[in-house]
C-alpha cells in the first residue's frame, strides 16, 4: 500500500514524491530531523519534539520551513490520510535547494519533508525480552546535541551491531558511554541508583530520556546524571535505552557480558509502563 507523504507544500503518493538533486540535505547532510511516535492515532511528546526542532534549526541557522501550528497540522493530516494508529511521523528540514556551494545560499527556502511509518511499538518483542548490544568507538562530530541528518557514524554503529548478531551499539568515547546508536543509555548500579549521562554537546538531549527522568523523580527513585564507563555498564544490575521509536527497552547483554541476571527488570519494564500511560494521558 502506497503512503501519502508531505514534500515542500504538497501531500503526494510516495511514488510521486520528488526533491531536487540540489537539495542541501542530499548534498551536505545540511538539515535536521525529528521523530515523533504515534499511539492510538495521537502524537506522543510532540510539543517537546517541536521545541527541540526549533533549537536544532536555530543552532544551524537554518531557515524556518513553517510555524509549529502548520507543522502540527501536517503531522495530523498524515496520520489521518494514512490511517496511522501506531508508529512514527518523521520530519526533516533542510537548507533547501541551491547550486552546490559550501557556504549558505543567499536565498534558498527551507526544504520540508514528512512521512509516516507504521510500527508496533507497544507489543515490540524487544521490550519484553530485552536486547543485546555491542560497544563501538564514538566517531561522531562534536555537536551531537543537534539532531542533524548527518547520521553516517550511527549507520556504521548499527551495522556493526547487525553484523555481530545483536540489536544495537553503545558508543564509547574516552572509556565513557555516550549513548546508543539512536537512543539514550541508562544503567542501574548495585545500590539501585539510576545513572544516565548528563546533558551536553556529547549526546542528543532525548525527549523520551527527559520524560522518563520526570517519572523517575516523581516516583522518588534515586538517580544521577553523569558519564559512566563501559566497565560500570557491564557491572550494572540493570541497563536500558530510551527513544521515541522504542520508548524503554531493557539491555540484557553488553559485549557478551550479561547484565545482572541477564533478564529484563525490575526497573525498565516499570518505567516503560509508566511512560506509556503518562504520555498517552498527555497526548
Ligand atoms: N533517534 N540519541 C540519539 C543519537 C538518537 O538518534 C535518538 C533518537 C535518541 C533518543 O531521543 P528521543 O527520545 O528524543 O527519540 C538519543 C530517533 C528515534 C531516530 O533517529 O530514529
Amino acid at each position: 500500500m502506497s503512503r501519502i507523504v508531505y514534500v515542500n507544500g504538497e501531500f503526494v503518493a510516495e511514488e510521486n514524491a520528488v526533491i531536487s538533486v540540489f537539495d542541501r540535505g542530499f548534498l551536505f547532510a545540511d538539515g535536521v530531523y525529528e521523530v515523533s511516535s504515534v499511539l492510538e492515532g495521537k502524537l506522543i511528546d510532540n510539543a517537546a519534539h517541536l521545541k527541540r526542532l526549533r533549537r536544532s534549526i536555530s543552532e544551524l541557522q537554518l531557515p524556518s520551513p513553517a510555524t509549529d501550528g502548520e507543522i502540527i497540522n501536517i503531522q495530523r493530516e498524515l496520520i489521518k490520510r494514512n490511517n496511522l494508529q501506531e508508529g512514527m511521523i518523521y520530519l526533516q528540514v533542510t537548507r533547501g535547494a541551491a547550486d552546490r556551494d559550501f557556504a549558505f545560499p543567499a536565498n534558498a527556502s527551507a526544504g520540508l519533508v514528512l512521512f509516516s511509518q507504521e510500527k508496533n511499538i507497544i507489543n515490540a518483542p524487544q521490550a519484553k525480552r530485552g536486547i543485546s548490544v555491542i560497544s563501538v568507538p564514538d566517531i561522531r562530530w562534536k555537536r551531537r546535541d543537534i539532531k542533524t541528518v548527518g547520521l553516517l557514524a550511527q549507520v556504521l554503529a548499527k551495522q556493526a551491531a547487525v553484523d555481530a548478531g545483536v540489536a544495537d551499539a553503545w558508543m564509547v568515547e574516552d572509556g565513557l558511554v555516550t549513548e546508543g546508536s539512536s537512543n539514550n543509555a541508562f544503567i542501574v548500579d548495585a545500590n539501585g541508583k539510576l545513572i544516565t549521562r548528563h546533558l551536553g554537546n556529547e549526546i542528543l538531549h532525548g525527549i523520551t530520556r527527559a520524560s522518563v527522568l520526570e517519572l523517575v523523580e516523581k516516583e522518588q527513585i534515586e538517580f544521577e546524571e553523569r558519564a559512566f564507563t563501559l566497565d560500570e555498564a557491564k557491572n550494572a544490575s540493570e541497563a536500558f535505552i530510551t527513544s521515541a521509536s522504542t520508548f524503554v527497552w531493557p539491555v540484557v547483554q553488553i559485549d557478551n557480558v550479561k547484565i545482572g541476571a541477564g533478564v529484563p527488570g525490575p526497573l525498565a519494564p516499570k518505567l516503560r509502563e509508566f511512560y506509556i500511560k503518562n504520555s498517552l494521558a498527555r497526548a
